[in-house]
């Protein structure tokens, strides 16, 4: 038996509680700007993902408008951190809504390091970091999804393997329902099977066919 949930129903905040908790794990894009008047920003955003490869786009997704999202429109570029494991207590600290003023660089007590590419400054204690050139937005409903298109990556020579990024090195953290946040959990590796494989069963790519 399953339990039916309609949005228009349930309403914004009911559904919205009900989508994060079953949209998961997500990855947390922690997103340096920097304001027009100089002040570097820092909050989090779960709504992240890849969106191209070729260019290489990234998108993350304010809900309504906030510094990050006036920053990247004023000044035309974020960075996307990786957040780690080493640093939840901080990361959280980061969504506390501080006013546009005040720099959560300073108030968190984080330490910066200068981008290459562009202005906003990366997060000194994050394993890898992205540099975008915002690409473009688009303004759907309470939200706008914010496109950048990445002009530089940075990655800590500590958590690279054979000049590849490790996941078990980089920790990353991930968001949950709630107030729940995860963390790598068990690893599992498999590869692709080939549909000319495919007669030999799922995941048996050898053998006679
Ligand atoms: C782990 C985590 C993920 C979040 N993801 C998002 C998100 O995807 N979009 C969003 O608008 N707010 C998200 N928030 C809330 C923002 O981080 C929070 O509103 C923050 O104050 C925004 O900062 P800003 O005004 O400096 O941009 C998230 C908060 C946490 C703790």
């Amino acid at each position: 038996m399953r339990i039916d949930f309609d949005p228009a129903a349930l309403g914004r905040n009911p559904f919205y509680t009900f989508m994060n908790a079953v949209v998961v794990p997500r990855p947390i894009a922690w997103i340096s700007t920097t304001s027009a008047d100089g002040v570097d920003n820092l909050a989090p955003h779960s709504y992240f993902t890849v969106s191209c490869i070729d260019p290489p786009i990234v998108q993350f997704t304010s809900v309504g408008r906030k510094d990050s999202l006036n920053n990247v429109e004023a000044t035309g570029s974020f960075v996307v951190n990786l957040a780690p494991e080493h640093l939840f207590e901080q990361i959280n600290a980061t969504s506390t809504d501080f006013p546009p003023g005040i720099s959560e660089f300073d108030a968190v007590g984080i330490a910066r390091e200068p981008s290459t590419r562009v202005k906003p400054p990366r997060v000194a204690a994050s394993p890898a970091a992205l540099e975008c050139e915002l690409h473009s937005t688009v303004r759907l409903g309470d939200s706008t999804v914010v496109f950048g298109r990445v002009v530089h990556a940075a990655v800590s020579e500590s958590v690279l393997v054979d000049g590849h990024p490790e996941v078990t090195k980089l920790r990353p953290l991930t968001r949950l329902g709630k107030n729940e946040w995860g963390t790598m959990g068990e690893l599992l590796e498999i590869t692709r099977v080939p549909y000319a494989e495919w007669r030999n069963g799922p995941g048996r790519t050898g053998g006679a066919g």
